[in-house]
């Protein structure tokens, strides 16, 4: 804490918590600080919605605009991210003048996913891959079965491409620069995708939060599930791999590792260091959620205990319809399906953008599933509510 800001042993007794980015991680980690009594602040760029509608304090500004950067630093006791889309350099242009950011631009450094595969590589098992330009891309050619990641900039399986056609290739090259680079790889036979949230405090205590499963469409979250239905060796290895990987990135916060499991062997997919879709769950599930748990990490309180409340938990996204409409009208039909928790981050709806998710608790995954599914469903307009309405469902 800073002796000369506003908040040092004056009207507030407790630091304040800056927040970069203003989606749904800020608004879900903004609610966790409030749950605390921590005042924030929130730097959203122009356009973003979900956060800004709950921060007590929000400053409008684009990405690059690194004066504004710096002046919401100046009021801020420590500065955390939503996303890793900052400049690391403007991130330790920060840490120069003097500003607590945590994470800090070393770990922000691992947003690039040529950085993630050659640095962690060395560490923890990887798939095979190489890193290309967008030229050595485009001289690839007729090559097929690939999948292709910009190294920079993908989320939600945006940067994720699956080269089936000749020609892909050239066409992806061309969307970019020359010197863009890319992680070229297999399309790998995936059994099962998994993801580890390492919790790493500035005080240097560790947490992990158990492995959970994942499910992907097109690239994109669907599905969580905890407990991991893996081998106990399994889950066990995934754990381990996670922790080596934060030990590597060294980044305080919450870290989130992605990991692949194929014959039997746990795999590194990428890691980001902020809290993460697969542990919206543990909101509810766990008996500290990753939102709390990052914001005693970047403030340098203990950390929150991270087992799990219930035998077995789901989380279902909820994504904008391909028909454009809102699930927000929906939301009252949804809420009758008992057992559930209903996120919605107050966003315009658009196809396939994520709009809230729903989390189940429940004796059994399947069970959670089910249900957690159910509500899912009636906000997205997928299944037909009026059999299930006819009183909240136990
Ligand atoms: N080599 C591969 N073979 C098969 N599927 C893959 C491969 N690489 C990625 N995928 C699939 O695409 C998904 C998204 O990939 P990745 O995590 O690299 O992208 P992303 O856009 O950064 O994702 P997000 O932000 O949603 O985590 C993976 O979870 C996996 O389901
Ligand atoms: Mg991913």
């Amino acid at each position: 804490v800073r002796a000369d800001h506003p908040s040092y042993g004056g009207r507030h007794h407790l630091p304040t918590l800056g927040v970069i980015g203003g989606g749904q991680l800020a608004r879900m980690t903004i609610q966790a600080a409030s749950r605390l009594g921590v005042p924030s602040r929130l730097l959203a760029a122009p356009g973003e919605e979900a956060a800004p509608a709950l921060a007590p304090a929000v400053t409008w500004a684009p990405l690059d605009d690194t004066d504004a950067l710096h002046r919401f630093a100046a009021g801020c006791d420590v500065v955390t991210f939503d996303h890793e889309r900052v400049c690391p350099d403007a991130v330790a242009a920060l840490e120069a003048a003097g500003a607590a950011v945590r994470p800090g631009s070393a770990a922000l450094r691992f947003a690039d996913k040529a950085h993630q595969r050659s640095v962690l590589g060395e560490h923890v098992p990887v798939p095979l891959h190489s890193v290309v330009t967008g030229r050595e891309l485009a001289g690839l050619g007729s090559a097929t079965d690939l999948v292709v990641k910009p190294a920079r900039g993908g989320y939600d399986g945006k940067g994720v491409h699956v080269v089936t056609e000749p020609g892909q290739l050239r066409a992806l090259a061309a969307t970019g620069a020359d010197d863009d680079r890319y992680v070229v790889e297999q399309h790998l036979a995936i059994e099962q995708e998994l993801a580890v949230l390492v919790v790493r405090s500035a005080g240097g205590e560790v947490a992990t939060y158990p492995a959970v499963e994942t499910r992907q469409v097109d690239g994109t979250c669907h599905e969580v599930l905890t407990p991991a239905r893996v081998d106990p060796a399994v889950q066990v290895e995934a754990v381990r791999v996670a922790r080596r990987v934060a030990d590597v990135v060294g980044a305080v916060g919450v870290l989130a590792v992605e990991l692949f499991v194929i014959d039997g062997q746990v795999l590194l997919n990428e890691v980001a260091p902020r809290p993460h879709n697969s542990g919206h769950l543990t909101i509810e599930a766990a008996a500290t959620s990753q939102f709390e748990n990052h914001v005693r990490a970047v403030l340098g309180w203990p950390l929150g205990p991270t087992g799990l409340l219930a035998p077995a938990a789901a989380m279902v996204n909820v994504l904008g319809p391909a028909d454009g409409s809102d699930p927000r009208h929906r939301l009252a039909a949804a809420l009758r399906v008992g057992g559930t928790h209903v996120h919605l981050y107050g966003k315009a709806p658009a196809p396939r953008r994520k709009l809230g998710h729903v989390t189940a608790l429940a004796p059994t995954v399947s069970e959670a599933l089910r249900r957690a599914r159910l509500a899912g469903d009636l906000l997205t307009h997928t299944s037909t509510p009026a059999p299930v309405l006819q009183g909240a469902l136990g």
